[in-house]
Formats: C-alpha cells, sequence, structure tokens
C-alpha cells in the first residue's frame, strides 16, 4: 500500500527534494508519554509506525530515492519500549533506498539538499522546518561553488493531502472497517442508553467496543444529554442523562489509522416524544436532501446548500423563522441554529487534509473521496427567539459518504437513524456488555473535612 503511494506522491511532486517528519513522541505529565500515533502524511508514504524519524524523497529525472531517518538499534531502550525497526530494518521491511540513525540526519542534510532546485516541506513553523531551513540558509550564504541550491520552497501537505483525498481500494477497505467497529459501538450504547447514567459512562463503551476490534478512537468521544448537545464540542461528559431528554453521540473508531466519524441523537428513554420527533425529522430531512445530491461533479457547497434549505424549511415549520424560504436562505438566516458547515474530507485524519476549493473553482468531487454529511439544529436552553416547549434540543446527524463513479455510498448507513429504528435498536439487550451492569456513577471524591479526619483517627 505504502509503496504505491510513493509512486503517485514521485509521480506528483516534480524534480526535488521532499521531507517529512513523524510525530515526537510527547510528554504527558512527569515521565509518561502520550501514546504515540504517527502523522498521517508520513504513514501514508512510509508505513512506519515510530516516533521521531525523518523521510526524505530525492527525485532527478527517472531517479527516485526514498530515504529514512530513524531511532538507531538499541537493546537496552528496546528492553523497555519495544522493537525498533533500525536502519536496517528500515531498508528491508519498508523498502527505503537508504536509511541510517537519527543522529545522521543533522550531519548529511547540506549534502541532501544539494543539486536540488525545489524544496517540498511541512511549512507549518514546526521544528523539522526551522531545522531545514536553518541549513539550507547557512548553505546559500556560505556559497562558493556553483551548483543547484533549492531556490524554491513549496509545502508538501498540499502534494500530500492532494493525493490523500482520493481513496484506494486498500484505504477504502480500512474505512469500511472503521465505519463498521463504529457501528457496533453505538448500536451497543443504543441498547445501554437509560435516565440516570452518566454521560462518561457512555463514552466509555466507544473505545471498549473499538478496542476489542482492534481499534482506537479516531477524536475524543462526545456524549452530550439535553442541551449540552447545543455545545458543538462538547467533552466534558460530566452530566446524567434525563428522562425526557435527547442525547447526541458524536464518535468515530480509527482501524489502522483511518477514521470513522457519526453523529446520532437518541431519546434518553428510549421513545421520541412527539416534539422531539419533529425537530429531529427536520434534521433528518436535511441529512436525506443532502446526501441524496452527493456524486461526482457536484461542490461540498451544493451539498451543504441541498442541507440549509431543508434545514430553514424546518425553521420556518418550527415558528422559529418567518419570511420567505429563498430570501432566509440566501441570507443565511438559518445560521443561529445551524451554525457549522455539512461536511468535511475523511480519511486518516478525522478532519482530513485537501484543498476545499482550486484556484479558479470550487472542487468537484471525484469517484473515491470520502466525506462526512453533518446537518445540526441547535435549539439552546436559554434562546428567547425559540418557542419555549422547543428550547435546549441539540441534533445532529452525521454519516460518512463515499463518492462512487455513479453517485454514492453511505458506509455508516447500518447505523440506525429513522425514529422507528432508534427505537427498536434501544429495546434490545446489549450485546458486548450484558454481564457488565452498568455501575452507578461515581460522585466525585470531596475531601473530608479536618474534624471528620480527627474524629475518625480518634476512634
Ligand atoms: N467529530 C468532529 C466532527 O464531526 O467534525
Ligand atoms: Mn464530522
Ligand atoms: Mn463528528
Amino acid at each position: 500500500m505504502h509503496q504505491t503511494f510513493r509512486e503517485r506522491f514521485f509521480d506528483a511532486m516534480e524534480d526535488g527534494i521532499a521531507i517529512l517528519g513523524a510525530t515526537p513522541e510527547l510528554a504527558r505529565n512527569s515521565d509518561t508519554e502520550y501514546r504515540y500515533r504517527p502523522e498521517s502524511a508520513f504513514w501514508h508514504l512510509t508505513g512506519l509506525d515510530e516516533p521521531d524519524a525523518i523521510a526524505v524523497f530525492q527525485r532527478s529525472g527517472n531517479t527516485r530515492r526514498f530515504l529514512l531517518f530513524v531511532r538507531p538499534k538499541d537493546p537496552s531502550m528496546e528492553l523497555w519500549t519495544g522493537r525498533r525497526l533500525g536502519p536496517e530494518g528500515a531498508v528491508k521491511e519498508l523498502g527505503a533506498t537508504e536509511a541510517w540513525a537519527l543522529e545522521e540526519f543533522p550531519v548529511k542534510l547540506d549534502d541532501l539538499l544539494k543539486g536540488h532546485d525545489r524544496l517540498f516541506l511541512p511549512l507549518d513553523g514546526g521544528s523539522l522546518q526551522s531545522q531545514v531551513l536553518g541549513a539550507l540558509n547557512r548553505l546559500v550564504r556560505k556559497r562558493r561553488q556553483p551548483g543547484p541550491l533549492p531556490g524554491e520552497i513549496r509545502d508538501v501537505r498540499r502534494v500530500t493531502g492532494e493525493l490523500r483525498l482520493r481513496k484506494s481500494a486498500a484505504e477504502l477497505a480500512w474505512m469500511e472497517k472503521a465505519a463498521k467497529v463504529t457501528g457496533e459501538a453505538f448500536r451497543e450504547v443504543y441498547r445501554l442508553t437509560k435516565p440516570g447514567l452518566a454521560e462518561y459512562q457512555l463514552r466509555a463503551v466507544f473505545p471498549f467496543i473499538y478496542g476489542i476490534h482492534g481499534g482506537d478512537w479516531a477524536f475524543e468521544t462526545i456524549v452530550a444529554a439535553g442541551a449540552n448537545a447545543c455545545t458543538l464540542h462538547y467533552v466534558s461528559c460530566r452530566d446524567r442523562l434525563k428522562k425526557g431528554e435527547l442525547v447526541l453521540f458524536d464518535a468515530g473508531a480509527e482501524m489502522g489509522f483511518y477514521a470513522a466519524d457519526v453523529t446520532r441523537t437518541i431519546p434518553v428513554d428510549g421513545r421520541f416524544t412527539k416534539r422531539q420527533e419533529q425537530v429531529y425529522r427536520v434534521v433528518l430531512k436535511a441529512h436525506k436532501a443532502a446526501v441524496d445530491t452527493v456524486r461526482p461533479g457536484v461542490t461540498i457547497d451544493e451539498v451543504h446548500g441541498a442541507a440549509t434549505i431543508a434545514i430553514t424549511e424546518g425553521l420556518l415549520e418550527l415558528g422559529i423563522l418567518k419570511g420567505k424560504l429563498k430570501t432566509l436562505v440566501s441570507k443565511g438566516a438559518f445560521r443561529p441554529w445551524f451554525p457549522h458547515g455539512t461536511s468535511h474530507w475523511l480519511g486518516l485524519d478525522v478532519h482530513d487534509t485537501g484543498d476545499y476549493a482550486l484556484d479558479v473553482e470550487p472542487r468537484r468531487l471525484e469517484e473515491g473521496m470520502v466525506i462526512t454529511v453533518e446537518p445540526g439544529l441547535y435549539l439552546g436552553a436559554d434562546d428567547k427567539r425559540v418557542p419555549q416547549p422547543l428550547r435546549g434540543m441539540g441534533i445532529r446527524i452525521e454519516d460518512d459518504v463515499l463518492v462512487t463513479a455513479t453517485g454514492h455510498r453511505v458506509l455508516t448507513d447500518d447505523i440506525p437513524r429513522e425514529p422507528r429504528d432508534i427505537e427498536a435498536a434501544m429495546a434490545t439487550k446489549a450485546r458486548y456488555l450484558k454481564a457488565l451492569a452498568l455501575p452507578e456513577p461515581v460522585k466525585a471524591a470531596k475531601p473530608r473535612s479536618a474534624s471528620t479526619r480527627t474524629r475518625a483517627v480518634k476512634k
């Protein structure tokens, strides 16, 4: 898979040198690190899942060289933190033309840069950028010999982002796995949801289900009960679910480093009230209208346009907006209640890279691209423009949609979305956690007062 991506990258980059870095290891606290996850473009091109490494791509006419600088073999370190590929392994297992220990990178950097007119780097203001540009600056200033040095510097993310937009069959297989495992988690959460649980308890179910299928989470899970759903990226998850409320889940598994990204909104006690269903159906209609537009040749703005028309129609029906549909849509009158876009790219990153607009015209969808479709309606608890009985509802419905040759395929279609299907799914018995009744939420421990402690000691 990565060999093919490299060939496509070499085809796209033009003659020059490209340098990319892996994510460094990141301290969490004291001597504990965050679990390592490779930077997406680096993983895409190398297949190397080790921190700190650097990849260099040199293209000159028909010559293509893929060089890796990796952590050296070190038995005493490997005893603690696991096997390292080392330079030899990087050549044998990853197909590098040549590989060296990481400490060789600053030593070889000058020679690597010489002979190229064009340099591709992630222009993200990071340490690799300053290291490479610093070296180039010194080379330019002390130049005495003729010969090319990079004078043209390009952001390599423009090239890698473009390549990552169109998914190969192998990538789609991973994305389908991520969608499937995400579905397993959602369906289990449907079965477990009931009044009285804490948001964090249901949040814990998602990574558990991902984990037992060999996956991980693609982004921080959102479980937002009642009006918490009106906070778009609500992640604190400390409240309890109350009878009569809706609860919104925005979650996605990562499989083989490819993400799913799904949102569902369901009634805490297993049945939609009439009012909840009325508002829910507005979002459902917008979701269907938007998904139906997805096919090659359409722009993401057009997908969003379909959603905004349906949401505005709904806001008129609910008595939140008054006026003419066309005027309201063109003025963006829906924005206070639908403040975000409808779609983003999806892939190795949940908000995947790739330009949304091209220089001269908007980008049109092509076969193999994957986008989310996620309209929402957020009626704040204190929003006086909204009829009182509808306040405090936040609803979003989000699916992952693959653009096919003739239209689209919803990768996450099997996660119940219709009100009656949600209710039926909620009425079934838990599959994974049936032996584990969810415990009572843990009350935040309060420090005992000094007098209590003294009494305890006296006893
Ligand atoms: N989960 C983040 C998003 O929906 O964009
Ligand atoms: Mn999303
Ligand atoms: Mn989402």
